[in-house]
């Protein structure tokens, strides 16, 4: 029988890979009809390589400092991508803003995860953000990346309360722990090509 060919995912990373490991994990326990083709670091030494490296996965760092030209730095990562055939790119924990032109080459091919419950916070410190403004629910969602932070296409989200003692860091954690569920199944559903885009508006078709 003809075996279907595997979705190849390129992650990009900044930092602690939590859920780059999410992924991992998903792939390896067969719940993600994937592989991970290369894990992109523009932090040197982040913990999301060591991540990489336990599970043998190839990873390379562009030092974003290293480079004066956005175009030239952005190049090295399209080219790790387009050199392992990633068919989808993944960012987690990806702490830079990729240019027009990066989006255009991988258009409607790139995800992002984000702490809160968009279109509610965007940007960055953003759990600090919903405890000031008093919300009961906050979350997670996966998007698809267009040109703006955190406004393209919603794929998947969960949602979680906001308890009257919750810090920073425990709305974090709780909200960290249905990221890591939701970002594989995310992927998932993509690799199964069941996500069907609506105007803007995501569709999770049936088999
Ligand atoms: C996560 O909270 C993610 O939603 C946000 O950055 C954090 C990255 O964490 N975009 P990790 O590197 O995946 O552990």
């Amino acid at each position: 029988m003809k075996q279907k060919k595997k979705l190849k995912v390129g992650v990009l990373v900044s930092g602690r890979g939590s859920n780059l490991q999410a992924i991992i994990d998903a792939i390896e326990r067969g719940e993600v009809p994937a592989e991970i083709s290369v894990v992109v670091s523009n932090v040197p030494g982040a913990l999301a390589l060591d991540r990489a490296a336990k599970h043998n996965i190839r990873s390379i760092v562009v030092d974003s400092k290293a480079f004066e030209n956005k175009d030239e730095y952005e190049a090295q990562i399209i080219k790790a991508m387009e050199d392992t055939g990633a068919d989808l790119v993944c960012l987690a924990g990806y702490m830079r803003i990729l240019s027009p032109e990066f989006i255009e080459r991988f258009k409607g091919r790139i995800m992002n995860i984000h702490p809160a419950l968009l279109p509610a916070f965007p940007g960055l410190h953003v759990q600090k953000k919903a405890l000031e403004y008093g919300v009961k629910y906050s979350g997670a969602t996966v998007h698809f990346v267009d040109e703006g932070t955190d406004t393209g296409p919603v794929i998947l989200q969960a949602v979680v309360p906001v308890l009257d003692d919750d810090t920073e860091e425990s709305l974090s954690a709780r909200i960290l722990e249905q990221e890591h569920k939701i970002y594989p199944q995310a992927i998932k559903l993509f690799a199964e090509g069941k996500l069907k885009l609506e105007g803007r508006r995501i569709k999770v078709g049936k088999d």
